[in-house]
């Protein structure tokens, strides 16, 4: 794919896709395999050359939940594109006062937003953010339910590392069921041939049945197993997840996922080229011992994501 990139301009890479970028809101904006491909290609042209497509462009992140890498990395990536960050919490905005997330959503554009990055725990708020908002609203995360550019990264980094999509072979572990990056990823997955995706957790903590169900019928083998151990050597991506606690009512929800800890032994029975990702932040079920071992590349994972969400933008403003 790099040989595709010589001697292309920026122009002519953000010009090849027919599809246009406004709102993207969950996976399935990205329509087909090609747009994807396109932006891994804008990501690699980035990370040799520079822009500055986003001079006078002002990013705004308005998170009403915590975020460290999803937040920052939008933050580099504008900036290393020449444009302005303005960032904004729940806690310390109006939405204190009451205010709806329409009225804030559309004052930070009236006020001359190009972008804003909006990351919420209820899944409703940025559809409902998305009917007012004039100019390109980003989802950095809704809820259980999606996270786009978290899959663009994640399949960014799987490309980068593993070095192919198409009959990739990836088990996804642990919280299946609150976890919005596997549900976005998995999604973006099934855009490419031949993939099996082991889907590893507890009974109660399965991927929602509708999902499995879709990736099924677009071709993709799917095991769903409560066992770690029988998969672990079958699998080139490892992709592990942390328990998503504050996103149930009930504690006890999350109990059962101690067999799921990744633990040197198993890494050691994970194939030779095989690599881990976990998109953070972490718990027990990825112990720091891990770090120092080859496989593991989820560091990585945010320098491919800062490149990708540079692509993202620069498809926006381009
Ligand atoms: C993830 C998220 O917010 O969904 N983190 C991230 O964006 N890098 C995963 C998580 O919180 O577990």
């Amino acid at each position: 794919m790099n040989g595709k990139l010589a001697g292309k301009t920026l122009t002519e890479l953000l010009s090849q896709s027919q599809q246009k970028l406004h709102h993207v809101l969950r996976a399935q904006d990205f329509k087909d395999k090609n747009y994807i491909t396109e932006l891994f290609l804008i990501a690699n042209w980035l990370e040799e050359n520079s822009s500055d497509c986003m001079r006078g462009k002002i990013l705004v992140w308005y998170g009403a939940e915590a975020s460290t890498r999803t937040r920052l990395s939008f933050g580099f990536a504008a900036r290393k594109l020449g444009g302005a960050v303005e960032a904004i919490s729940s806690s310390d905005s109006s939405q204190e006062k009451g205010e709806s997330i329409e009225d804030t959503i559309k004052s930070i554009a009236t006020m001359g937003a190009d972008v804003i990055v909006l990351r919420h725990p209820d899944e409703h708020a940025v559809w409902r953010a998305s009917l007012t908002c004039k100019i390109p609203l980003i989802n950095g995360g809704s809820g259980k339910e999606h996270h786009p550019t978290q899959a663009l990264l994640d399949i960014y980094t799987i490309f980068r590392t593993v070095k192919k999509l198409d009959g990739l072979s990836i088990a996804l572990i642990g919280d299946l069921a609150y976890s919005r990056t596997t549900n976005s990823l998995i999604y973006l997955l099934s855009k490419f041939e031949g993939v099996t995706a082991y889907l590893v957790s507890p009974e109660h903590l399965r991927m929602k049945g509708e999902l499995a169900h879709y990736l099924v019928q677009k071709g993709m083998k799917v095991v769903q197993t409560t066992e770690l151990e029988p998969v672990i050597g079958q699998v080139e991506v490892v992709y592990q997840t942390r328990a998503q606690k504050e996103r149930t009512a009930d504690s006890a929800e999350h109990l059962g996922l101690a067999p799921y800890v990744l633990t040197p032994k198993m890494v050691a029975r994970m194939q030779e080229k095989a690599v881990i990702l976990h998109p953070l932040p972490r718990n027990q079920e990825l112990p720091r011992e891990i770090d120092s071992l080859p496989q593991a590349r989820y560091f990585d994972q945010m320098y491919y994501g800062r490149l990708i969400r540079q692509a993202l933008l620069a498809k926006i403003f381009g």
